[in-house]
């Protein structure tokens, strides 16, 4: 468990069509090619298995979407597609109770394994998912583009 004394406090929530302006705002300032509206709503017109979640802060003007975390919840599996946290809000614990979040619904539907794919370099991503017990199992060969990348597969089991 992440012990984060700045943390942020922020409230997770399912994510819905009227959030894709903000969501796609941090999605650009976070990835070199990023999802596209039509990805994102491909996720949310696929209620069966995917579940995405938005974590919100009320600085006292108004709330706003600081992040998100794309999920597909499928054959007893977590599978993590996307996360991404606002530039201007990141090491206070936001990815971290996203993450939590997740988790929670997971157990609640009786998962009992998890996987994701993380860019070979990028650190931040890894040691965030190792400090909630995902391992490096695999490696898969340029499987990113701009720039051209090694994905490592991480897993939780049991989750
Ligand atoms: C990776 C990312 C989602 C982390 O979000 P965040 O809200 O800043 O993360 P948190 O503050 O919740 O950090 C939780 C833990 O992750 C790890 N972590 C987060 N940022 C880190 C960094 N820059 N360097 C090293 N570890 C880091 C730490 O273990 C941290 O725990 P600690 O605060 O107790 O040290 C964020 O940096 C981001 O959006 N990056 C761009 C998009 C991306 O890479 N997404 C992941 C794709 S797989």
């Amino acid at each position: 468990m992440v012990m984060n004394k700045t943390r942020l406090a922020v409230t997770c929530h399912l994510m819905r069509r009227e959030d894709l302006p903000e969501v796609l705002v941090i999605e650009s300032l976070s990835f070199a090619e990023p999802w596209t509206e039509e990805m994102f709503l491909h996720e949310l017109n696929s209620e069966r298995i995917a579940e995405s979640l938005v974590a919100r802060v009320d600085e006292g003007s108004g709330e706003r979407i600081v992040g998100f975390l794309c999920a597909w919840i499928v054959s007893g599996e977590l599978h993590i597609n996307n996360l991404a946290v606002h530039p201007g809000y990141r090491g206070r614990g936001v990815a971290a109770q996203l993450l939590e979040e997740m988790l929670v619904r997971a157990h609640a539907k009786s998962v009992t394994v998890g996987y994701l794919e993380v860019r070979a370099s990028n650190e931040a991503a890894a040691a965030l998912y190792k400090s909630y017990g995902f391992q490096p199992i695999g490696r898969r060969r340029n499987y990113y583009d701009h720039p051209r990348e090694d994905a490592i597969v991480m897993r939780r089991q049991p989750l």
